[in-house]
């Protein structure tokens, strides 16, 4: 029987804050499939994620179809905005929430990595940030627009980069963009469609280089919407869920495990050939080029009756 075999694998997923999330979904899915899962989770908000999870507020989303629970093998700090120690300016090193942290920059983590696990083989970048995503790109400041670049795009080439040299030939890297990228989605602002559209391209000319350099395949998952802290946070995701409810070909709820299974695929020897590529899993929303609700054609049809 064909099926999805991660065993032996170590994958390192960045992006992990909560149970709610695409990067948990995609844990939970390479650990199905028999992956050891280690983490990076945003400095500030590692100390309730680390409670939450060993007081077991996430035991119920920890299931595993076998009936364990989903363990991390072991939990990162991950600020992805900094490369390296001396790009951590004063006022973020003695942040309460950072000062008692070390070592959570791009580079140190991926030391840390390779001499805690070795090399590894699956690397999965969830992870987003714009300081103004509320604002119109037209009113996003110059600050706020390379933020997002920075810690939305430019985050995926630096940990690659870095985590590179330390990952198995036949590896596989995934990221996760949204249709913002290429079309637009009024409300997704301060930078991060641009933000998309970069780690979209960057998607491909990375596929080349690290493909050449590495022998590792590098894709991405346009997903559909989904309620996670980060885009509740942008202030309209249900409108977007419910448009596609409406609107996409297969009208119904988009779950986070079906990103989960697209990405153990991807990063299983199932996708060998698969480099480069942009995989929609948004129930086929991506592929209309109308809006069937729209009133416009709610007229036409009465015209026609
Ligand atoms: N939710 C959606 O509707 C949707 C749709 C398409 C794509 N995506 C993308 O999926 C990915 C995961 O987002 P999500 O929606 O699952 O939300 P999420 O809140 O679960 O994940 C985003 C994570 O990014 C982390 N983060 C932010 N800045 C960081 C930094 N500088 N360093 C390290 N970590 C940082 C946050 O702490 C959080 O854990 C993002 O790239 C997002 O843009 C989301």
């Amino acid at each position: 029987m064909l099926n999805i075999n991660l065993e032996g694998k170590i994958a390192f997923i960045a992006g992990i804050g909560d149970d709610q999330g695409f990067g948990w979904a995609i844990a939970k899915s390479l650990a199905e499939a028999g992956a050891t899962i280690i983490i990076g989770t945003w400095t500030p908000i590692l100390k309730i994620f680390s409670t939450s999870l060993n007081t077991g507020k996430f035991d119920a989303s920890r299931r595993l179809c076998n009936g364990k629970l989903l363990e991390f093998a072991k939990i990162y700090p991950l600020d992805a905005s900094f490369d390296t120690p001396d790009d951590v300016p004063e006022e973020i090193k003695e942040n309460k929430r950072y000062k008692d942290v070390g070592g959570y920059t791009i580079s140190e983590v991926a030391d840390q990595i390779n001499k805690d696990f070795g090399t590894i083989d699956i690397f999965v970048h969830s992870l987003a940030n714009a300081p103004e995503v509320k604002n119109p790109l037209l009113k996003t400041s110059r600050k706020g627009y390379l933020a997002a670049l920075s810690s939305s795009s430019y985050s995926f080439i630096s940990l690659l980069n870095h985590l590179g040299p330390h990952m198995n030939k036949d590896g596989a890297a995934i990221t996760l963009s949204y249709i913002a990228s290429e079309r637009i989605i009024p409300g997704y602002g301060g930078g991060m469609s641009s933000a998309k559209a970069a780690l979209e391209s960057d998607t491909r000319t990375l596929a080349w280089e690290a493909g050449r350099e590495w022998g590792i395949r590098v894709n991405t998952i346009s997903a559909g919407p989904l309620p996670s802290r980060a885009a509740t946070a942008i202030g309209f995701i249900q409108q977007m869920i419910n448009y596609s409810q409406t609107n996409a070909p297969l009208p119904k709820n988009l779950l986070a495990s079906e990103i989960g299974y697209v990405a153990a695929f991807l990063v299983s020897p199932l996708a060998s050939a698969i480099t480069g590529s942009i995989i929609y899993v948004d129930n086929g929303l991506h592929a209309m080029g109308v809006a069937p609700d729209s009133p416009s054609l709610q007229g036409e049809s009465e015209s026609c009756q």
